[in-house]
């Protein structure tokens, strides 16, 4: 990978704050923008802003063939058996509150999760607790902080045939831990229970085929993976997303309606309800094809890379801890540290304010986590394929700077 050459698809990177470049490291965030993505993103407003699926005039049908495309990149991508199995959401969120509010799950009915799914994935089943007794089981990680198969075993077993989902993180936004979701996949089925996978960290990062990995439901972002913000995909085994009813109802759901009545189109168009982001979707559509071509191999092997030369540089910090597996190899391109009475927010404040180093300070939307665990929060640095070592040396110098002065 010429990663120079990659970084001037990225407009980003021609600009300069205070006279210093950008060091962009919360990808796990927000990644950036390739120039072919905010072209397609213009040339919708500029060329074709019209209605897709509905109109049939030029414009119209310029838009519902290009979405039809990017449906059909995204599909591919995933190794989907079918576009149709492809639904169009806001966002990682939408999607998972999509298949709380539209699955069947009554009094008694078990949801299980990890003990480190992002807000997203934990409110939905809290409320689905609250409001109609279904309970949410907790698969407690091991103390590295990685999945212990074993626990969920005895879960499943003690449960046995009441566990109707399994929702969980795929890699996890708050140390980038991934989960063995094959076994978990087929362990869930063996007792009967779905599984959705949160893979708004994976899908990025990972080759994910959805036909061998046989997830029944599987929730990701664009923002994270070169994509317009505002855009997201579920997607569904197309058998399941037949029987399922649809979250948001409206407009272009329906094959027609009556006064009495209406009868719903098939998979996605009932789950895609009124008016939809047409650019972001072309915009989608772009970013994975970037991303085609760069190949997730590549994108793992550069985020292993920095991650490691990270890590080493880190650890010599007194007192600092990284969360998660030690070895950089099981963290994706994600280092989640603190150390203890230094707020992790001054950490990224000054990093900024400094050197223009951009990283996330908090709880990442895992509060529970922290919680949990009596821990304030972490300072997190989260990798693309198109960083670099050297920003990563500027990174680790004035980690320490600030440390030195903060401890
Ligand atoms: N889930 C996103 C993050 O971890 C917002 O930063």
């Amino acid at each position: 990978m010429d990663i120079e050459k990659i970084r001037q698809d990225f407009p980003l990177f021609k600009t300069d704050i205070n006279g210093k470049p950008i060091v962009y490291f919360d990808n796990a965030c927000q990644t950036l923008r390739p120039r072919t993505v905010i072209n397609a993103i213009s040339e919708y407003y500029e060329k074709y802003p019209a209605c897709g699926g509905r109109s049939s005039h030029k414009l119209a049908n310029t838009v519902t063939r290009k979405c039809e495309e990017a449906r059909k990149t995204i599909a591919k991508f995933i190794g989907a058996k079918r576009k149709e199995e492809i639904i169009f959401t806001r966002n990682t969120t939408e999607g998972i509150n999509l298949i709380a509010n539209s699955l069947e799950l009554n009094r008694g009915d078990i949801v299980v999760t990890t003990d480190k799914e992002h807000n997203s994935n934990l409110i939905p089943w809290q409320i689905l607790a609250e409001k109609k007794g279904v309970i949410h089981k907790i698969v407690p990680s091991k103390p590295d902080n990685s999945f212990d198969l074993e626990k969920f075993k005895e879960i499943m077993e003690e449960s046995r045939g009441d566990v109707k989902l399994t929702a969980m993180v795929f890699t996890s936004n708050l140390d980038g831990a991934t989960i063995p979701a094959k076994e978990i996949i087929k362990i869930s089925h063996q007792y009967g229970a779905k599984v959705l996978l949160d893979a708004a960290q994976a899908a990025p990062h990972q080759k994910i085929d959805a036909d061998k990995l046989d997830a029944d439901f599987m929730a990701f972002s664009g923002h994270k993976m070169l994509g317009p913000s505002g855009i997201g995909i579920l997607y569904g085994k197309h058998r399941l997303l037949e029987k399922l009813e649809p979250f948001l109802t409206g407009g272009d759901t329906v094959e027609y309606s009556t006064y009495g009545g209406h009868k719903f189109l098939p998979p996605p168009e009932k789950f895609e309800a009124g008016l939809q982001d047409y650019a972001g979707i072309i915009g989608l559509g772009e970013a994975i094809k970037y991303l085609e071509k760069i190949g997730l191999k590549n994108i793992a092997a550069q985020e292993y890379k920095l991650n490691k030369f990270i890590t080493e540089e880190i650890a010599e910090i007194p007192r600092l801890k990284i969360i998660g597996p030690t070895n950089p190899a099981s963290r994706g391109g994600i280092i989640s540290f603190y150390i203890e009475d230094v707020d992790s927010h001054q950490i990224a404040l000054i990093l900024d304010e400094t050197a223009n180093v951009m990283i996330r300070s908090g709880q990442h939307c895992a509060h529970s986590w922290f919680n949990s665990r009596g821990i304030k929060g972490s300072a997190r640095a989260s990798l693309y394929f198109y960083n670099t070592l050297d920003e990563c040396r500027v990174f680790v110098q004035n980690l320490k700077k600030i440390i030195d002065v903060l401890n």
